[in-house]
C-alpha cells in the first residue's frame, strides 16, 4: 500500500505560493497608500469605486467602475468557494464540506491556494469564497456544502486555512455569508433572531477566524436580523464586525441583498453588488447617482464614502493586486472560455488528494474493503456515471442526473472533465481478470439483476442540494428530507437482497438517513464520498481498492431519523434560534440521543491506539479585555496551553488518524454543550508507529461569551478534556482547573 497522504503535491502548491506571494505589507501600509490615492480620486469615481456596474454589465458576476486618477481597475468580482464558476478550464475542486472532511489543514491551504492562482491567472480580483454561512443548523439546509463543517471552530479552521491559502496566490478572498443566513427558503424576507451568545459562540465564532486570517472581503447576506437586513444593520457590521472583529477590509452586498440607499451607507455596506436591484422596484440603482444625492444633502457623510473607498483600497493594495495584476482573461455571458490556461496537474492532484482524503468509512463489515479482484463486480446506480447529456448539461449545476460531483447554484463550476466512478473503476481494473457488469439507472429490478450474478456489488446512490433560485426534482434549495435521491433505498434493498455482499458509495451534500440501508445485513460497507468535483472517480478508487486508507471524518453527525437532529427550515419568516447553541452533536450530546454515525467519526484501513494524555493549561478567570486588534481583542487568542497525547499506528496498514480535542466547561459557565471541539490534528503513520497529537489552546477555546458584560469570558472550576477518534469515541480524559 502506498503511504496515506503524499503532502508533496501540497507542499510544492503551498511552497510555490510561498515564492510567488506578493503580500509583503501590513494593513497599515495598506491603509497609507489607499489614504494617499482618496486624495486624488473625484467624487464620481469614488461612488464608482463602490458601485456595481449591474448584472451583466461587465465580464464577471460583479464589476466596478475603474476610476481614472489612479491606477486601479473595474474590480472583477467572481464566483465561488470550490472553483470559478463560468470561465473555462478551471479545476473543479471538492466542495468546502469535502475539504473540512479531510481535517487535513495543509491540503485545506493547498486548495485555497491552488484556487487562488487559478482566479489570478484569469485577474479575477476578489473570488467569492469561502462560505462559512450557513453554518449548517439545519441538517437540510440548501448551502451547507459551501461551507465546510456544522461546527465553527473546524469551520473557522478549514476557512482561515482557504484564505491565506487564496491570497498568498494574490487574489481577495471574500468570505460570506455574513451572517445567519442558514436557509434556502424566504432566504430574502426572514429575520433570523438568536440571542448574542448563540451568535458569538457559533456563527461569529469563524469569522473570528476569517478577519484574523486578514480576509480581504465579507458579503453580508440575504436575510434580515432582528428585522433589520444584515446589508444594513448597524450591530452586525459596524458593531461586530468591524468593530469587536477589527475587520479592517470592506464589506461587500450579496447579489441584490442591498435595499437602501442611507441605511445600507450609513451602517456599514462598502460595496454594491451586482448594482442594481432586481427587487423592488425591480432595476432601482440604490448607490451610484442616489448615493451622490444622500452625500450631497447631507444624509450620509462624506467621510463614510471616503471610507469605504480607503477600506476598498487598502484591501486591493493589502494583497499586492497593484503589482503587475493580470487583466480579465474571459467573460462569464459568452461560455467563459479563458484566453490562457491556468489549470496545472498540480491542482488535479490537489483536487484528486481532497477528494480521497475526504472519504469518511462508515461501515467495513469483515474487512470488505480494500477490494482485491473480485472474479465479478456490479456497479450499479445512475450516480456510477457522467450525465448522458454531458456533466454541464444543467445551468449552475441544477439537476441531479448522472454522478454528483458539486450541488448546484453560484457556488458551482464548469466541469473540465469529470471522472466518474465506473471510468475510475475500469481504468483501475484494466488488464486484470474481473468482470464488470453494469446497470447505471436506478431501477432497481435491473440493478438486481446486474448484481445477482456477481461476486460483490457497489451500489450508487446521492442527495443533491443548492441555492434556492434553483428547484430540482422539487427542492427548493433546501432538501425536502435526509433520504437518498432517486428511491437510493429500493435500490440498495433490491440489490442487498439479491444475496451478494453490496458496498454503498453515498455522493451527498450533507448526511442521509441510512437506516433502511443498515437494515438490509448484505451490505458490507458504506463509503460517504461526498461531492467530490472533477476527480471523483479516481479519489474514489484510490481508497476503494487499498492505495490509500480512507482518513476522513464527518464533519457533521449522522442521525437514525431527520427528527433526531430537532430542527428542520421554517416557511415562517421568522426564526428565533430557539435551539441556542445545542445544534448538530451539541444538540444529540445534550439530549442524549444516539447517532447512527456520530460527528468526527471515520473508520480507516488500520486501527489507532491513544496513550499518555497530557495537560497544561492555565489562564487566570475573567473576562479577556485586550485592545482590538484584526480578528478580535488581542489576548482572545493567547495561548494557555496544550493538550498532548501519544497516538499509535496498531495495525498492519499504513493510514492517517484525525486526533480529536474536545473540552468541556465548568457549571460557572451557564448551560453550555456537553463538550465542544477545540483542536484537532491530523497524524500520517506507517503501522507500528507513533506521534504525538499537540493541541494548542487559545484563550477563546475555554471562554463563553457573557451576553450582559459583552465580553469572553474564562469561567473558574474544572474544565474537562476529551481526546479521541470522534466526538464519541473518546481515548483519553483529563482536566484541568482555573
Ligand atoms: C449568492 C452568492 C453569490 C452571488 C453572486 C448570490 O445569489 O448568494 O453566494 O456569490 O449570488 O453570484
Amino acid at each position: 500500500m502506498r503511504p496515506v497522504f503524499t503532502s508533496t503535491t501540497a507542499t510544492a502548491v503551498l511552497q510555490a505560493v510561498a515564492l510567488a506571494s506578493a503580500q509583503a505589507i501590513t494593513w497599515d501600509e495598506a491603509r497609507e497608500k489607499a489614504s494617499a490615492d482618496l486624495a486624488a480620486l473625484t467624487q464620481d469615481e469614488k461612488i464608482g469605486m463602490v458601485s456595481g456596474v449591474t448584472w451583466e454589465g461587465g465580464p464577471c458576476v460583479g464589476n466596478t467602475y475603474a476610476p481614472e486618477s489612479i491606477a486601479y481597475p473595474s474590480l472583477c468580482l467572481q464566483d465561488g468557494p470550490l472553483s470559478l464558476r463560468y470561465a473555462n478550464p478551471v479545476t473543479v475542486f471538492p466542495a468546502g464540506i469535502n475539504a473540512g472532511a479531510t481535517w487535513d489543514r495543509e491540503l485545506i491551504r493547498a486548495r485555497g491556494a491552488a484556487m487562488g492562482e487559478q482566479a489570478k491567472g484569469l485577474g479575477i480580483n476578489v473570488q467569492l469564497g469561502p462560505a462559512l454561512g450557513p453554518l449548517g443548523k439545519i441538517p437540510t439546509g440548501g448551502r451547507n456544502w459551501e461551507g465546510f463543517s456544522s461546527d465553527p471552530y473546524l469551520m473557522g479552521v478549514a476557512a482561515a486555512q482557504t484564505i491565506e491559502g487564496m491570497q498568498e496566490s494574490g487574489v481577495q478572498a471574500c468570505a460570506k455569508h455574513y451572517i445567519l443566513n442558514e436557509q434556502e427558503h424566504n432566504r430574502e424576507t426572514i429575520s433570523s433572531n438568536p440571542d448574542d451568545r448563540t451568535v458569538h459562540e457559533l456563527y461569529l465564532w469563524p469569522f473570528y477566524d476569517t478577519v484574523k486570517a486578514n480576509v480581504a472581503s465579507v458579503m453580508c447576506s440575504y436575510n434580515k436580523i432582528d428585522g433589520t437586513w444584515t446589508c444594513e444593520n448597524d450591530e452586525v457590521l459596524n458593531t461586530l464586525l468591524k468593530g469587536q472583529l477589527g475587520f479592517p477590509g470592506y464589506v461587500v452586498s450579496d447579489w441584490n441583498a442591498q435595499h437602501s440607499t442611507v441605511d445600507s451607507a450609513n451602517n456599514g455596506l462598502d460595496m454594491t453588488m451586482p448594482g442594481s436591484d432586481f427587487n423592488d422596484p425591480p432595476g432601482s440603482v440604490y448607490w451610484g447617482d442616489n448615493l451622490a444625492a444622500a452625500i450631497q444633502d447631507g444624509s450620509v457623510p462624506q467621510e463614510r464614502l471616503d471610507d469605504m473607498v480607503t477600506r476598498i483600497l487598502s484591501s486591493w493594495y493589502f494583497v499586492g493586486q497593484d503589482q503587475d495584476y493580470p487583466a480579465v482573461a474571459f467573460s462569464s455571458w459568452d461560455g467563459g472560455a479563458a484566453t490562457v490556461n491556468v489549470t496545472t496537474p498540480e491542482h488535479g492532484d490537489v483536487a484528486r488528494a481532497v477528494a480521497r482524503d475526504s472519504i469518511v468509512l462508515l461501515k467495513n463489515s469483515n474487512q470488505s474493503l480494500p477490494l482485491g479482484a473480485p472474479a465479478s463486480l456490479a456497479i450499479i446506480g445512475s450516480d456510477a456515471i457522467v450525465n448522458p447529456d454531458g456533466a454541464n448539461a444543467c445551468v449552475d449545476r441544477g439537476c441531479n442526473t448522472g454522478t454528483l460531483a458539486q450541488g448546484w447554484g453560484s457556488g458551482t463550476a464548469e466541469f473540465p472533465y469529470l471522472v466518474d466512478p465506473l471510468s475510475a473503476i475500469q481504468e483501475q481494473l484494466a488488464g486484470g481478470s474481473t468482470e464488470i457488469v453494469t446497470s447505471t439507472t436506478d431501477d432497481a429490478s435491473a440493478g438486481a439483476e446486474a448484481a445477482a450474478s456477481a461476486e460483490t456489488a457497489i451500489v450508487f446512490i446521492t442527495a443533491d442540494a443548492g441555492e434556492g433560485y434553483i428547484t430540482v426534482e422539487d427542492n427548493a434549495g433546501d432538501r425536502n428530507n435526509l433520504d437518498p435521491w432517486h428511491d437510493g433505498n429500493a435500490l440498495v434493498q433490491a440489490v442487498a437482497q439479491t444475496g451478494t455482499p453490496t458496498i454503498v458509495v453515498v455522493h451527498s451534500v450533507g448526511p442521509i438517513i441510512l437506516e433502511t440501508i443498515l437494515a438490509e445485513p448484505n451490505v458490507v460497507a458504506i463509503v460517504w464520498a461526498g461531492i467530490p468535483g472533477q476527480e471523483s472517480g479516481h479519489g474514489l478508487t484510490d481508497v476503494l481498492f487499498g492505495d490509500t486508507s480512507p482518513s476522513g471524518k464527518l464533519p457533521y453527525t449522522i442521525g437514525k431519523s431527520e427528527e433526531d437532529y430537532g430542527i428542520t427550515w421554517t416557511q415562517d419568516l421568522v426564526d428565533d434560534f430557539p435551539e441556542g447553541l445545542f445544534i448538530d452533536y451539541r444538540y444529540f450530546d445534550q439530549n442524549e440521543i444516539a447517532p447512527r454515525y456520530e460527528f468526527g467519526f471515520g473508520l480507516s484501513y488500520t486501527t489507532f491506539n491513544y496513550s499518555g494524555i497530557k495537560v497544561s493549561v492555565t489562564a487566570e478567570s475573567g473576562p479577556t479585555v485586550g485592545e482590538i486588534v484584526v480578528g478580535g481583542p488581542e489576548d482572545l487568542f493567547e495561548s494557555v496551553g496544550t493538550v498532548s497525547a501519544s497516538v499509535g499506528n496498531s495495525g498492519t496498514v499504513s493510514g492517517a488518524e484525525v486526533a480529536q480535542l474536545y473540552i468541556g466547561y465548568p457549571e460557572s459557565a451557564p448551560s453550555t454543550p456537553p463538550k465542544q471541539l477545540r483542536g484537532f490534528q491530523k497524524l500520517n503513520l506507517e503501522p507500528g508507529e507513533s506521534a504525538q497529537a499537540e493541541f494548542d489552546l487559545a484563550r477563546r477555546d475555554i471562554s463563553y461569551w457573557d451576553a450582559d458584560s459583552q465580553e469572553w469570558v474564562v469561567p473558574s472550576g474544572e474544565f474537562q478534556v476529551y481526546v479521541g477518534s470522534s466526538s464519541r469515541d473518546i481515548r483519553l480524559t483529563g482536566s484541568f482547573t482555573i
